[in-house]
């Protein structure tokens, strides 16, 4: 099959809804379409309630579809925006080789695994630290980490960086570009609201009301933001 060759995230008319208290159905996905290339990171941007994290969810694995067809390589993870939400060991080494247990692996090779892992996300000197002495942005990227160590060949990332300041921001950011390049077959979908962060991004997407509206280059997504603000001014001033 051509698409899941290159694509390692492929999702085609989507859709879904929850019941409402009414008794009535609500659509949250409509006909949502979406593709990404495989070893790429890419950034899905849009308004609040538009369905970034409901379709992630759908990717995840963790929500069903109510129609359309959905494929995303395997291992694949899925990172919370809470950074205390998901550290559960007393060091950043043992709560990365924390995950590694459900495989039948050697102590020599947990260890590697976990060196490699750290290393790729910038923080082999935290080994021994304990987690709770960590920023907001280690910690998030030490989740990231034990994603790697399990070789996991998707990224799935939901608003990670909105609770961090900007050098732990931008310390996520370059992490996961770093972990894609070192790998070179890791692919990430991060969902942001800070456009700042779309120069590190290979593509992005954008949504709107349930669906993709647009996706491309981060440069042509973002002069397609700025114009729809303009837009959203002007129908405001007139
Ligand atoms: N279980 C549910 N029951 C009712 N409504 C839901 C449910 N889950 C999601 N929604 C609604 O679906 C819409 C999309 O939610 P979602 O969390 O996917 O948006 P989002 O794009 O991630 O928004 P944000 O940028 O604020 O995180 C919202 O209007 C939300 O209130
Ligand atoms: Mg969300």
């Amino acid at each position: 099959n051509v698409s899941t060759d290159q694509y390692a995230i492929w999702g085609q008319n989507l859709n879904f809804s929850v019941k409402t208290k009414q008794g009535g159905t609500l659509p949250i996905l409509k006909n949502c379409s979406i593709q990404i290339p495989s070893g790429q990171l890419w950034m899905l941007l849009g308004p609040n309630g538009c369905g970034k994290s409901t379709l992630l969810k759908i990717l995840a694995g963790l929500l069903k579809t109510t129609d359309g067809s959905v494929y995303v390589k395997k291992p694949k993870s899925f990172v919370f925006q809470n950074p205390d939400h998901q550290v559960v060991m007393p060091t950043v080494e043992a709560d990365v080789a924390f995950g590694l247990g459900k495989f039948d692996l050697t102590y020599e090779e947990v260890k590697s695994r976990v060196a490699k892992a750290l290393d790729a996300v910038g923080m082999s000197e935290y080994s021994q630290r304990p987690v709770q002495t960590l920023s907001g942005g280690q910690k998030q990227r030490v989740a990231i980490a034990g994603a790697l160590a399990e070789a996991c060949k998707v990224l799935l990332l939901d608003e990670l960086t909105t609770f961090l300041d900007e050098s732990d921001q931008i310390g996520v950011v370059k992490a996961v570009k770093n972990s894609l390049t070192s790998s070179g077959e890791v692919t990430a979908l991060w969902v942001t609201h800070r456009l700042e962060e779309l120069e590190y991004a290979d593509g992005a997407v954008y949504m709107e009301d349930g669906r993709v509206v647009m996706d491309g280059d981060p440069s042509s997504i973002l002069d397609f933001i700025n114009r729809q603000q303009a837009l959203y001014i002007n129908q405001i001033n007139s």
